[in-house]
């Protein structure tokens, strides 16, 4: 039978003070205008979560949830959105909140798609980054932490649905 193990690498704490310092670097920027934080669910749900009660005075929320393709299903790697936003975004200063870009594929996808819907600003802020992992040049303006090109979980990231609500994040491995 498979058996997986954990290894942590980003602590509960280490997270936090993460959060808080992306916090205050977007606070600064956006000055008083109000921010729509867009989750891309289901992985960013904790990130977003605490993210947005640190703006709670100038952000509004809402959702969007993509499926990705990879080069293996579909040559044009093409992401197909599962649920749109509620909000007209046009005029509005959109930051996509995600948890990990990895190749960029949902990204890129995602920015062009938005971008057609005339936001006033569209930025992203994404908790990780593996930046060996890119395959698409996509512009991410605030990134938490850079990690290894290794499979982690927790903080909203799963494996299968699986150790999604994990409150640190870990490298998984599988023996
Ligand atoms: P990308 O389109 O390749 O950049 O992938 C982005 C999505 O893949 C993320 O939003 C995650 O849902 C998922 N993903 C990428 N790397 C990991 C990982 O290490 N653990 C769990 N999910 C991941």
């Amino acid at each position: 039978m498979q058996s997986l193990h954990l290894e942590t690498l980003l602590s509960t704490d280490q997270i936090r003070a993460k959060v808080q310092e992306l916090a205050t670097q977007i606070r600064a920027d956006y000055g008083d205008s109000e921010i729509l934080l867009l989750g891309v669910l289901k992985g960013s749900f904790h990130f977003l979560s605490d993210l947005s009660r640190l703006l709670y005075d100038i952000s509004v929320v809402d959702f969007v949830q993509v499926s990705s393709y990879g080069a293996e299903k579909s040559s044009s790697g093409v992401v197909q959105i599962r649920k749109d936003l509620d909000t007209n975004i046009e005029g509005k200063d959109v930051l996509i909140v995600e948890d990990i870009v990895d190749t960029g594929t949902t990204l890129t996808h995602l920015r062009e798609l938005l971008g057609t819907r005339k936001p006033r600003s569209l930025k992203v802020v994404a908790l990780l980054s593996k930046p060996e992992a890119r395959k698409h040049k996509t512009q991410v303006e605030y990134v938490g932490f850079e990690i290894p090109n290794e499979f982690v979980v927790g903080y909203g990231l799963d494996y299968g649905e699986r150790f999604r609500n994990l409150p640190y994040i870990a490298i998984l491995h599988e023996d």
